[in-house]
């Protein structure tokens, strides 16, 4: 495993080691996105595509697609916290102990752009910029997310948490 892989799982950790001390926790196993919530998660993105500034004026609306997401849903399944890799797909993943929050995902990857400068692709030393550069990529055109109650997630390196997985693909990359 590479060091920033596993930097960004114990960052991921560190978050829900905060969730789960702040929230009360009602916890509801449902598994897969309904469509409504398809449709917050693309609004999601697209939200913050808009935003980013300066305007990319090649800009392209995320569409929600049903591939992808059969491919997150099944890795999510595997309740392990591992990227898959498949080429020309670009994939985020998130882990949460908390509630099952649909947005709170997209925007914690949303909040690497603190540490980024869009106009000389720059992140800051040390710092994890490629979750919110896979949201905000102007030629990525689509989505497709799943998400999974995972009573014993393995995260490698770390150890196992009752937890939601959370998963993203996108393409082009
Ligand atoms: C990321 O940005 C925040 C807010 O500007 C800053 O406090 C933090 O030091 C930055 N992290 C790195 C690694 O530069």
């Amino acid at each position: 495993m590479g060091i920033k892989l596993l930097a960004r799982i114990l960052i991921s950790v560190a978050g829900v080691a905060f969730a789960a001390s702040s929230s009360l926790i009602k916890r509801e196993v449902v598994t897969a996105f309904s469509s409504e919530e398809q449709t917050a998660i693309v609004e999601k993105h697209n939200e913050y595509r808009r935003k980013v500034s300066p305007t990319a004026s090649n800009m392209a609306e995320l569409k929600w697609d049903a591939d992808l997401t059969k491919k997150a849903q099944d890795l999510a399944d595997g309740c392990v916290f591992e990227h898959s890799i498949t080429y020309g797909i670009g994939q985020n993943l998130y882990v949460s102990t908390g509630e099952r929050d649909v947005i709170a995902p997209v925007t914690s990857w949303h909040d690497e752009v603190k540490n980024y400068t869009y106009e000389d692709n720059k992140c800051d030393e040390g710092a994890i910029c490629g979750h919110y550069t896979q949201v905000i990529w102007a030629s990525t055109t689509a989505v497709g997310c799943g998400i999974k109650h995972c009573p014993s997630l393995i995260i490698p390196h770390v150890g196992e948490w009752n937890g939601w997985m959370f998963v993203c693909n996108y393409k082009p990359r």
